[in-house]
């Protein structure tokens, strides 16, 4: 049992979608029954679901499909799940609804405000929330807001604008639940707790670094969301640039938040100019991926016919620094793709004069690997030479692996650790005003940019014409 946390009502604001039912719920149901928490749920969207029963059954279904035993779902759901329903941008009603709950159960005015709602309307949503009162006291007031924040850097800062009119920084919880995955979180204690791989952390010792996420799944029933994103907007300005900072930040002064938000910053600051040379796009054909037939992306329900919305993006960065100049970093993301893995490989400079050759002189010794899988299969592998035993002169590749589920069992879901910290008003895990505007910078050449979409058959590894983006040609997860 985790300490209790202060009485509050979490109201979700677009609590009719997927996100409320896959995530939401069962993480506060997780927070509820590892910490003493007097929480009241408030679901909040435009639909009649049938008022306060009608939204328990819904939450008492989600929780089932969790893994949730249903007695005890339908029982949490009774006992702390509320509905209000939000006609036409009636925020005034919410506030009502708010502050009777309030009243009725102690919650001292604390509340944390999800917008758990399709981006286009977060600043109507923000605005309605503000206009109504709801952004101050009496008690904390927290608003959460799920990315992609913006589109681009004009509608990042118009964004933050709105939000800053009614909450103060302090207050607002930018999320990218990348940055609660326990494996993400290691990337800093992998660095900075344990030097040995800090002193090899730099252009001296390190010859490039790939961040990979692959996913094997195609957009599904997401199209239409999907197809005003793409994989730029979708993953790579958001989960895989907090990968990318967190690899290549300098050591912040202390753990907190502002700390370590800064050198995150700085690393955004000094990554250099992205070319259009250092861009592969790519869009899923027809194939076969996660063991089933799947269309091919223009295919799927919700995508504009003719659509040129990539879903595969692959990048080369340089960061303009003392630590990494002249380190190419390569960001990889892609969906309907041979394998769903989440990886970071650092290469590291081969030794400066070769000892170890074969009978013929060639060198055999070969640049150590580290390998950081941050899912599945959490853990990490650094593959190193080893004297083969009885092998005249041979020297064999092997993994020094660490495995988390060995060690530690099932990690939990990031969203229980992200509504936790809210609860807790530590942002530490949450992304910054200046944070996600210095990304958007970063990616503004490529999200506006026309560049041509390759091919792929759903199933591969992406479009060939990535494999001539990375030194050798070869990426060292998948090959190409
Ligand atoms: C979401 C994206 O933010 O992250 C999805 O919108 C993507 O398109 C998902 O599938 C990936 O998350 P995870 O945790 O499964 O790697």
């Amino acid at each position: 049992m985790n300490g209790p946390l202060d009485p509050h009502l979490f109201v979700i604001v677009g609590a009719t979608g997927d996100l409320t039912a896959r995530k939401l719920l069962p993480a506060l149901h997780e927070l509820t029954r590892t910490s003493a928490s007097p929480m009241v749920v408030l679901g909040a969207a435009t639909s009649d679901v049938g008022g306060d029963e009608g939204f328990r059954r819904r939450a008492a279904d989600a929780l089932a499909a969790a893994g949730v035993d249903t007695a005890e779902a339908a029982a949490w759901a009774a006992e702390r799940v509320h509905y209000q329903q939000v006609a036409g941008g009636d925020y005034g009603a919410l506030a009502g609804r708010i502050e009777d709950l309030d009243r009725a159960h102690g919650l001292r005015g604390n509340r944390v405000l999800y917008l758990a709602l399709p981006p286009p309307v977060f600043p109507d949503a923000i605005t309605g929330l503000g206009e109504a009162g709801l952004a101050g006291g009496p008690g904390w007031a927290r608003l959460v807001v799920e990315k992609p924040f913006g589109r681009d850097l004009d509608s990042a800062c118009a964004l933050n604008e709105v939000v800053h009119r009614w909450f103060s920084e302090p207050q607002v919880y930018r999320i990218d639940h990348y940055l609660g995955k326990a494996t993400v979180q290691n990337l800093l204690v992998f660095r900075f707790a344990n030097p040995v791989f800090e002193a090899s952390w730099n252009r001296d010792r390190v010859a490039r670094v790939e961040i990979t996420v692959a996913e094997s799944l195609g957009v599904g029933s997401r199209g239409r969301y999907y197809d005003g994103a793409g994989a730029v907007r979708d993953m790579i300005q958001s989960h895989l640039t907090q990968v990318l900072t967190l690899v290549a930040m300098e050591a912040p002064g202390s753990m907190d938040a502002d700390a370590i938000r800064a050198e995150k910053a700085k690393v955004l600051r000094a990554i250099a100019p992205i070319r259009p040379e250092d861009v592969v796009l790519g869009r899923y054909t027809a194939g076969e991926a996660a063991g089933a037939a799947l269309p091919g992306y223009l295919e799927s329900p919700g995508v504009a016919p003719g659509s040129s919305t990539p879903t595969y993006a692959a990048l080369r960065l340089g960061i303009d620094n003392w630590r990494w100049q002249g380190v190419p970093f390569y960001l990889r993301t892609g969906k309907a793709m041979a394998e769903r893995t989440t990886q970071v490989t650092v290469r590291f400079r081969p030794p400066p004069v070769c000892l170890f050759h074969t009978h013929d002189c060639d060198c055999v010794q070969l640049s150590d690997v580290l390998t950081l899988h941050l899912q599945p299969d959490e853990g990490f592998d650094l593959d190193i030479d080893v004297k083969a035993p009885g092998e005249a002169g041979g020297l064999r590749r092997i993994p020094l692996r660490f495995a988390y589920g060995e060690e530690f069992g099932e990690i939990p879901d990031a969203y229980r650790t992200l509504l936790r910290d809210v609860v807790e008003g530590d942002q530490t895990l949450f992304v910054h005003d200046s944070e996600v505007e210095e990304s958007w910078r970063v990616y503004a050449p490529v999200v506006d940019a026309d560049l041509p979409v390759h091919d792929y058959p759903a199933g591969s590894w992406g479009p060939e014409a990535a494999a001539a983006l990375v030194d050798g040609g070869r990426w060292a997860v998948g090959g190409r």
